[in-house]
């Protein structure tokens, strides 16, 4: 099929335009058929989050996830939405969000430039997520003159968790409010097209997505932000006890569980491979 009949993916500018049009509906993806799964169900965005740490990798914390391996994750999501893309059938494919990695952008603008670079040429992303960090907003201000869209990060940042002790609720005082309305400010002004906004409070949340023309994008922040995003795992119950923020739509791990334990009691039982299973 020629690429002019190709599905095209959504856009940075695209998902900017949605901000006060429709909820934008995001989830994480790390391989090819999670990634069906979410682009086929219709999701706006896929972010290939390093929250592989934990629900692939069974990790406590995100810390660990190098470069190599968030890259090698986003070619696989990638690669099912190049397939989806040829196939046609859907009217609008995700835009594909790569998170960078501990360490990967605040060394120097040179390695941030060529480790978010790999994530767009080598990993098939179209934009990155940086979490807050101080400076943010120059870091954002570096890639996006470098042809690099990015999306912010702010409130609880996983990988700042011994900074914050611990995964808790981010922007509670005014102080804290304060910080955040005027770090999301600069990192528009920076360029960012979207931010994520973790573990802050809704008031709060609506604050920030009131202050600035670019889409907040809520995790366990409320219903003001313009989008949502969870993980593929929590949604699905297929980790472990999810976070409160999260609603679970499927005990997903408790039905795999009852059909791998079907599929034993058949073997056991000589019921499988059946007729149907076997050749002449
Ligand atoms: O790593 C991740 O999956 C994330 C989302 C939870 C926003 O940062």
């Amino acid at each position: 099929m020629s690429s002019l009949h190709q599905t095209k993916r959504l856009t940075t500018r695209g998902l900017r335009k949605l901000k006060g049009k429709r909820p934008i509906c995001c989830l994480t993806a790390y391989d090819h058929p999670s990634a069906l799964v979410c682009a086929r169900a219709g999701v706006e965005l896929i972010l290939v989050g390093d929250s592989l740490g934990n629900v692939v990798q069974g990790r406590d914390d995100t810390l660990g996830v190098t470069l190599e391996q968030l890259l090698y994750h986003t070619t696989l999501v990638d690669r099912a939405l190049q397939q989806l893309a040829h196939g046609g059938s859907l009217e609008r494919l995700p835009l594909l969000v790569a998170d960078l990695p501990f360490l990967t952008f605040h060394t120097t603008p040179a390695a941030a430039v060529a480790n978010a670079g790999r994530c767009l040429a080598e990993g098939g992303a179209q934009a990155v997520k940086l979490e807050w960090r101080p400076g943010i907003d120059s870091y954002t201000r570096t890639l996006t003159e470098a042809g690099i869209p990015v999306m912010g990060h702010l409130g609880l940042t996983p990988q700042a968790v011994h900074q914050l002790g611990g995964y808790r609720v981010q922007g509670r005082g005014e102080t804290d409010a304060e910080l955040l309305l005027s770090e999301i400010r600069k990192l528009e002004a920076a360029g960012a097209f979207a931010v994520v906004l973790e573990l802050v409070p809704r008031e709060l949340a609506a604050r920030l997505t009131a202050a600035v023309d670019i889409p907040t994008i809520g995790i366990g922040a409320g219903p003001s932000c313009d989008g949502q995003i969870l993980v593929f795992h929590d949604l699905l119950g297929l980790g472990n006890a999810a976070p409160r923020h999260v609603k679970r739509y499927l005990e997903g791990a408790e039905l795999f569980e009852q059909a791998v334990g079907a599929y034993i009691a058949d073997v056991r039982e000589g019921k499988f491979p059946g007729a149907e299973q076997s050749f002449e």
